[in-house]
């Protein structure tokens, strides 16, 4: 039996991938309600989106009407609170343990009962997100991949204390959504991030030990690979920040060197070289936008 879902909440909705989760839901025909810490992040993502949906009309996705029947299916808030009268709460918070497990202690609070919790997290473990938080059998997770409002997997995990009908719910909410849901275990990094994480640090370390430009890199591996999108390319988009902060949740806890941070990359962000969203990072962008059309 699965739950029916109407009104979804996005935690960290003024973020990356935060914004991206709340065009999913509201384009599938669910309300949402994005919440994040400061108003103008919000409102900073809520151009973004109605640029995203301006350039769908241009292009003939949707009408005029059908992209001002979705905007008005969403809404922004700083409280909390307003999160109470949904079904779904999708956080898409910054990628620390302690951070998440205090959002779902007080999202327990002030959710109803049978509000489901789920995790954007790439690292963490869904379990320990969980851990704690009075609703440990309504937590799932579901790993939406950047630009989530382009990309259509959804990495599913229960964790050890999800109820299968939290499981199925989700799942349903997925595939309503237009997404294509896969299972993984509750495992860091689950499929995508176990095999990338490392990828994108061995990437860095060709740069920085001057294999090749990062033009060169991914230069080949598109040609070589048929890849869309090279991984230099690619860890701009992400942010050079983001891969950092999976670095971190990731190392400590499978010990592959690999997946440690590379010097380099510690130097990119502490120069503020974070990729696309800073201007700069392996390229140079004039356009400082999240996401395009
Ligand atoms: N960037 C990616 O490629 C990617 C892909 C898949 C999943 N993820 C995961 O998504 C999550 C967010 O990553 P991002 O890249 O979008 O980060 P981001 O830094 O772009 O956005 C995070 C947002 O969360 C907000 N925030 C932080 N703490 C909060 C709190 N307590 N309550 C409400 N809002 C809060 C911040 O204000 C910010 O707007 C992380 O768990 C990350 O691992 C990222």
């Amino acid at each position: 039996m699965t739950q029916v879902i109407k009104t979804v909440g996005v935690c960290g909705a003024g973020g990356t991938m935060g914004a991206g989760i709340a065009i999913v839901a509201a384009r599938a025909g669910f309300e949402t309600v994005s919440y994040d810490l400061k108003q103008e992040t919000l409102e900073r993502a809520a151009s973004q989106t109605a640029g995203f949906f301006g350039k769908s009309v241009e292009r003939g996705k949707m009408s005029g009407v059908e992209r001002d029947t979705v905007l008005a299916r969403m809404s922004t808030t700083t409280d909390l609170g307003a999160l109470a009268g949904c079904d779904l709460v999708i956080e898409a918070v910054f990628e620390e343990l302690g951070i998440k497990q205090q959002l779902f202690r007080d999202l327990n609070g002030v959710c109803a009962e049978h509000t489901i919790l789920a995790s954007n997290t790439s690292t963490l473990s869904i379990t320990e997100i969980a851990s704690a938080c009075g609703r440990e059998d309504r937590v799932v997770g579901m790993h939406f991949c950047l630009p989530a409002q382009l990309m259509k997997l959804i990495e599913m995990s229960p964790g050890m204390n999800t109820s299968q009908q939290t499981f199925d719910t989700a799942w349903a909410f997925a595939e309503q959504a237009g997404q294509t849901p896969v299972k993984t275990q509750d495992k860091p990094g689950f499929i995508l991030n176990a095999l990338l994480v490392p990828f994108n640090n061995d990437v860095i370390r060709a740069v920085e030990a001057g294999v090749a430009t990062p033009a060169d890199i991914d230069a080949a591996i598109k040609t070589a690979l048929g890849y869309k999108m090279g991984p230099c390319e690619l860890l701009d988009l992400i942010g050079l920040d983001t891969q950092l902060r999976l670095c971190e949740a990731f190392y400590p806890v499978t010990l592959d060197v690999r997946s440690s941070a590379p010097p380099l990359l510690r130097r990119m962000v502490a120069a503020g070289h974070l990729g696309r969203k800073s201007g700069r990072g392996f390229f140079t962008y004039e356009n400082k936008a999240m996401f395009g059309g």
